[in-house]
């Protein structure tokens, strides 16, 4: 595979540029990255191959929907036992300016890339009226994690279940790692289920290129549960750490069955407050250099780092070697944090009881459609959502960062 450009990601070309490089009327199935002259005649080819895609496919009912996305199951005009979903972005206001959603220019370019089992697979793009874009993807059929997390009533798993799923998320993170991209979104209503009972990442709208490390990044991003502390600390400099964080969260809410950081009422202050408490209180003995950080703010009360025994009591289930894996992706410095290699290299994996076969792992028992209103759970700056589970991450703020 080749190195991702990081042509897409902060800092951005200049709109003019952009919307010029991009040509916002003129998606293309599988290319849609490279289509770019105006001239009448490609235009014309670009909108005839545009509309050939489209015409391959036939919509059907909904199977979920985010904050920039609807999301469709599909089938081939040509084999309706094919299946596919359609992701059809919402055209926000960067549309308006620039012709392009960003969400989905870094969808599309990043899955392009990135070919791994579990991962979601990207087939092809075309545009509708409006300039609204749609993916082509590969259809999921058995819900996210957070469904299988949130049915305490009819769904039980067990720890051998939790290993497969986090070696199956593990293995896609390492990937999108080992390829210089940050996936920045990890939790677990991205983490979609398909039939086989595979999981597969997905909702690459915030992911970008790492490849460069003196490029200065957001630290905006990250749904607020599942953002590391380093990142809190407003620091711009940064790794697949941030990705890591993210899965010891996930590994916590698949063993507990409840949000590991969910912080009361939600602000990003709290957010920190409850890291120090369930972690420990960051400071130069535990991360050195932290005190340098912009963000970084002096604690009034310091807890001293967890103990092992602390964090077994929490999370016995998941057995000594878990935990120690559990901790370590949970370390508060990000360079002592565990890398992708690393989780995967643990000894957790090859540690009794052995992960769970694909066939004998649980599958949800309601319709697709009893997702509805969880699902939408990312955007709202200020707002949480009426289910509790206040999501915020700064999409907006992200395309804001893109803009300077
Ligand atoms: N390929 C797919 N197959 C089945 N359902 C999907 C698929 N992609 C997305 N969905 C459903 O739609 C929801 C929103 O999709 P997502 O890509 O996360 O959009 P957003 O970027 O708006 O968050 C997902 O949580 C999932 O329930
Ligand atoms: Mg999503």
């Amino acid at each position: 595979m080749s190195l991702l450009s990081p042509a897409l990601d902060v800092p951005p070309e200049p709109p003019s540029k952009r919307q010029k490089t991009l040509g916002a009327s003129s998606s293309v199935s599988n290319n849609a990255l490279e289509s770019g002259s105006s001239s009448p005649e490609i235009t014309d080819l670009a909108e005839q191959l545009d509309s050939q895609e489209r015409d391959k496919y036939i919509k059907g009912k909904k199977l979920g929907s985010g904050q920039y996305a609807d999301v469709y199951s599909a089938h081939l005009v040509s084999d309706p036992s094919k299946l596919v979903a359609i992701k059809k972005i919402k055209v926000g206001p960067e549309v308006k300016e620039f012709g392009i959603s960003y969400d989905s220019l870094r969808e599309i370019k990043f899955l392009q890339e990135l070919d791994h089992p579990n991962i979601i697979k990207l087939y092809s793009v075309f545009s509708t009226k409006n300039q609204n874009l749609n993916l082509v993807l590969e259809q999921l059929p058995q819900g996210d994690l957070l469904k299988l997390i949130q049915d305490t009533q009819n769904i039980s798993y067990t720890p051998a279940d939790i290993k497969s799923w986090m070696l199956m998320l593990s293995r896609a993170i390492w990937f999108c790692h080992a390829n210089f991209v940050l996936h920045r979104d990890i939790k677990p209503n991205n983490l979609l289920i398909a039939a086989n009972g595979e999981i597969k990442l997905a909702d690459f709208g915030l992911a970008r290129s790492f490849a460069d490390p003196y490029q200065p990044m957001t630290y905006n991003t990250i749904t607020i549960w599942y953002r590391p502390p380093e990142l809190f600390y407003q620091t711009q400099y940064y790794s697949g750490a941030v990705d890591i964080w993210s899965v010891g969260c996930v590994f916590a809410e698949l063993i507990a069955r409840e949000v590991l950081f969910r912080a009361w009422p939600e602000s990003e202050i709290n957010m920190v407050k409850i890291i120090c408490e369930k972690v420990g209180t960051p400071s130069e003995d535990n991360w050195p250099g932290v005190s340098k950080l912009k963000g970084y703010v002096t604690p009034t009360e310091i807890t001293p780092l967890r103990s092992r025994d602390y964090w077994l009591g929490a999370f016995r289930a998941i057995g000594d070697v878990g935990v120690d894996l559990l901790m370590k992706m949970l370390t508060l410095d990000p360079r002592r944090r565990l890398t992708a290699e690393d989780v995967l290299r643990h000894s957790f994996w090859t540690a009794d009881p052995r992960p769970s076969r694909l066939e004998d792992l649980p599958r949800k028992g309601g319709g697709l459609e009893a997702m509805g209103e969880d699902l939408k759970r990312r955007g709202g700056e200020v707002t949480v959502s009426s289910n509790g589970r206040g999501d915020k991450v700064a999409r907006k703020l992200d395309f804001e960062s893109m803009k300077k």
